[in-house]
């Protein structure tokens, strides 16, 4: 089975949650694109959605979703969106997209998080996946120097401005054993503005497609 037809089911899995009304919160990626396409497919009813990018913005509008400013919102019941890697906590590395910023928003403002992703996203232990992190540009070269006193070969992602009009520096070599006490390390380093580490607050649910179907893992299960 395609690693398309496998975030699929996770997205199908994902719209069993979504309760006709909601204002919703929705995530970025080819994962969320696939369940934005769904919602639409399913004629399901919003009141509203609250986004996390722009991209996905256009796309709920472009299905006659309204998509609201989260000021205007206040607390979300529920926020979908996928991840580069999960490990069995929940936690997990976002960012590939580079929306991680608004995605780390909504998801606070959200009181479930339901993460969608297909098999290969699974990890034992988070730090394959390069590490995104957002910069404010002026500080790239510092912060930069401190991902490298950290043990970490940060490498600007080219061509990349963020929504916030920011840049990102993807990660490798970090020592992810404790993600919890890094993302508080690097969250309060001046000039970073967002660390793709979602471990303080994970998901919590984690829907898992893959070729025999749907597996759905529950936050300290
Ligand atoms: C975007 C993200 C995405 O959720 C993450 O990159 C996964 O994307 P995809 O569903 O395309 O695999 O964090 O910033």
């Amino acid at each position: 089975m395609s690693q398309d037809n496998a975030k699929r089911r996770a997205a199908e899995a994902a719209i069993e949650h979504v309760n006709g009304g909601d204002v919703l919160g929705v995530g970025t990626g080819s994962t969320v694109n696939i369940f934005i396409d769904l919602l639409a497919e399913k004629r399901i009813r919003l009141e509203a959605t609250v986004s996390s990018s722009d991209a996905s913005s256009e796309r709920l509008e472009r299905h006659g979703y309204k998509v609201v400013d989260l000021n205007s919102a206040g607390t979300l019941d529920l926020y979908i969106d996928g991840a580069d890697e999960a490990d069995p906590h929940l936690r997990l590395i976002k960012g590939g997209g580079g929306a991680l910023t608004r995605e780390k928003i909504v998801a606070e403002a959200s009181r479930r998080f339901v993460c969608i992703v297909d098999e290969s996203k699974c990890v034992k232990r988070l730090g394959e996946f390069p590490l995104p992190i957002e910069v404010i540009p002026m500080a790239r070269s510092m912060v930069a120097r401190k991902l490298v006193a950290m043990g970490g070969q940060p490498k600007l992602r080219e061509g990349c401005t963020t929504d916030n009009g920011n840049v990102i520096l993807d990660v490798t070599g970090l020592e992810l054993t404790d993600p919890i006490k890094v993302e508080a390390e690097l969250n309060q380093f001046p000039g970073i503005v967002t660390v793709g580490l979602f471990a303080r607050r994970g998901a919590d649910l984690l829907i898992v497609g893959s070729a025999d179907g749907v597996d759905t893992r529950r936050a300290g299960s």
